[in-house]
This record gives C-alpha cells, structure tokens and sequence, in this order.
C-alpha cells in the first residue's frame, strides 16, 4: 500500500505573530515544519510540503532531501490541491505543520483504518467546552448536544482518488474531510490526541513546550553557612535582630541563614556564591547586613532573568528558639526576596558537632528558581 503525505506548511501564520510563516517557527530544537516531517516520515513514502510563495527554497533546505515541496495556495484548500496534483500513493495523509507534536503513532492509527477499507479517516478529540451556534448578530441559534462533537485533528487518511474528486470542485473548507463529507462520503472518527494540538497563538507553543517536558526550565540549588559565638557580638538572624542573645564572629552581621539562602539563590541560577559576588574585592560590601544581602542577590538574579519558585531555611544550632518568632523571620526574608514564598525550620544536633556544643550556629538553605 503506497502511502503519500501532503504537509500543510503554505500558512502566513497571522494569528500567532512572529511576522514570518507558522512552519518555520523553532520548537525545542526543530522548526514545526521539521517536527511535523519527522512524525510522518517512518510511515509513509512520499512527503510533500506545500511552502509559501517565495520561501520554497528555505523550506527545501530545512526539510533535505528527498522531500517534495510545492508553492502553497491562497487557502488551505488551495494548497492541498497544489500538492495533491504530485502525489503518486494509492493513499495520501494530509497533516498541518501547525500540528508539530501529533505521533508517529497516531498516523499509524490512521493508515490501519485505510488498510481496513475506509475511504476517509479523521483523528477527533472529544469537546470540552460547550459549543453554541450563532448568529451573524451575535444571538444564539441553537446549542449542539455536547455528546454529538468532536474537535478534529490532522493527519487526516484518504484513498487518493477520493480526496482529488472532492477537490474538483475547487471548494473551501478548513479541513480535507468536509470536502468528503459534502459529497456523501462516510468519514471515520478515530481517537486523537492532545499533543497533536494545533499551534496557532504564542500560547500553544507553551503547551507544545511541555509536551516535550521542556515547558519551565526549573533549578534547584543549595547554601550553607556557619559561624561560632562571639563575645560581645549582636545577634542577627534571619533577618531579624535577637537582642537578648549573643552574637557570632564575623567581619559582617553573621546572619547564616540570610548568607545560606543567598548561596542557595547563587547556585541554582548558576551565578557564583556568596564570596563571588560579596567578596573582599568587593568592599562595598563589607560589613553588609543579611537583609541587604538578600535583597543584592535578589536583584541579581532577577537581572539574569530568574524568579524565585521558593526558598527554605533550616536553622541548626541550640538557639535561639526560632519557633516563637517563625512568622517574623519568614515575613522579614520575604520581604528581602519581594514576596517569594519561604519556609523556616530549626533544629539542633544532639549535643553533636560544633552546632550541638554550643560553640555556634548553622544554616542550610535550598532554593527553587525558574528562568523567565
Ligand atoms: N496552510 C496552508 N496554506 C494556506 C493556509 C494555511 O498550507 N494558504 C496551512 C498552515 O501552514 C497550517 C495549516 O494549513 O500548517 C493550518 O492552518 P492555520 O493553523 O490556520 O495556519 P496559518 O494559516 O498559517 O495561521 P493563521 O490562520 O493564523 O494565519
Ligand atoms: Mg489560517
């Protein structure tokens, strides 16, 4: 059974805006168009792609070898026929570029109804919206039983010769069956699926994205710090001063936990540390508060084009007793980061290690970022 595929690809793409055509917009690694060539290539044997005037070249180019390519009509419709009029299976899938991500299975799933003896063969997915027919005013016609409707897909499956008769009557419709179904042809609904969305705004192009798992590029990293008690030093923690405890040594306030969150910040955005942004070379620093640390490392990676998903902070040491001020402390880091999400938590160590001796103070912080 000789199986040609048309490839839809002739679209100004007006809707979505890139002001060049929709096929040659980038998805992950691969133009649209490419996605779409290398779903259907492993099941048919002939692939055309109906290009827009004057980008025929671009598009031989990006597609290889191997592949037909055909200046697209004015409509859909129009471009279909250009192509079909080279198509040489017995069958043809005819598929829109737009449809980047729908499988290689699904025109599998197809090509069996056609071996199976089916003439046409839509892919469908059920409705989820309720549908209402319309006037030209704006009034309300009548409302479709939900039940009864199905949003269709592409690649749709037809015997060659059936699709060019529904095509010689040079009709318009936005999709190849309707032509089919006008003339009295039985048209068979198969299961579609989600990711063979058609991608028309900026939007969709997201939910392709994630599709192919790529939607939020999301980074995790980690920060620690410690410091010893210190006669005579002011106690700063989290943000907040603790007048009736002893501080930690240090040339700066010694704020562990506003110092492991900075470094956890630094890590998952990839940005250095603490030392390499706030270090000695940098003595503008010096002497700079937990706070103002945290708000310097804010507006850093906020530069580089991070948001901060959340923060947490676990504070380890004999005291003080966080929980009584938990609330204050995640009020004062949030208001540091501008209203990221935080969490505090403290425990000690057992009488273990330098935290659990008394001899000083520790803080572990993770963050989670995403790039904007
Ligand atoms: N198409 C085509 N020839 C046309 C118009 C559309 O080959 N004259 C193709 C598109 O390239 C697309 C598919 O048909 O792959 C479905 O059309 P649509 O999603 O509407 O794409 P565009 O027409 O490019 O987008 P818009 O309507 O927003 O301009
Ligand atoms: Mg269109």
């Amino acid at each position: 059974m000789s199986i040609s595929a048309i490839i839809a690809a002739a679209g100004s793409g007006e809707r979505f805006g890139a002001g060049f055509p929709k096929a040659l917009i980038q998805l992950a690694d691969r133009t649209l168009l490419e996605h779409a060539v290398s779903s259907l290539a492993p099941v048919v044997e002939q692939i055309i792609v109906t290009a827009p005037a004057g980008f025929e070249k671009q598009i031989s180019e990006i597609v290889g070898e191997g592949i037909i390519v055909v200046t697209g009509g004015a409509s859909r419709s129009a471009s279909v026929r250009n192509g079909l009029a080279v198509a040489t299976g017995e069958y043809v899938l005819v598929h829109d570029a737009a449809r980047a991500l729908a499988s290689t299975d699904l025109a599998k799933r197809v090509i069996e109804e056609l071996q199976n003896g089916q003439v046409a063969v839509v892919p469908a997915i059920a409705v989820v919206d309720t549908i209402k027919v319309i006037d030209t005013d704006g009034f309300v016609v009548s409302t479709p039983d939900r039940a009864s409707l199905v949003s269709i897909q592409t690649p749709q499956g037809f015997k060659t010769s059936a699709l060019r008769d529904a095509h010689l009557s040079a009709s318009e419709a936005t999709d190849d069956a309707a032509l089919i179904e006008v003339r009295g042809g039985k048209v068979k609904i198969i299961n579609g699926e989600a990711r063979a969305l058609k991608i028309t705004t900026p939007t969709d192009l997201n939910t392709a994205l994630s599709f192919l798992g790529l939607g939020v590029d999301i980074r995790t990293g980690i920060g620690t710090d410690a410091h010893a008690f210190g006669h005579g030093r002011q106690m700063w923690l989290a943000g907040l001063h603790w007048p009736d405890e002893e501080g930690v040594e240090g040339h700066s306030d010694g704020d562990v936990a506003a110092h492991a969150i900075c470094d956890a910040l630094f890590a998952a955005t990839q940005l250095g540390d603490l030392g390499s942004n706030f270090g000695t070379d940098r003595p503008e620093y010096a002497g700079a508060s937990g706070t103002q640390l945290m708000q310097e490392t804010y507006s850093l990676i906020t530069q580089a084009g991070f948001s901060i998903s959340n923060v947490t902070v676990q504070i380890i040491g004999n005291r003080p007793k966080i929980g009584k001020r938990r609330a204050e402390a995640i009020a004062a880091i949030s208001t540091a980061l501008h209203g990221a999400k935080i969490s505090v938590s403290a425990t000690t160590t057992d009488g273990l290690g330098l935290t659990g001796e008394g001899k000083g103070i520790a803080a572990i912080a993770t963050a989670l970022v995403y790039k904007r």
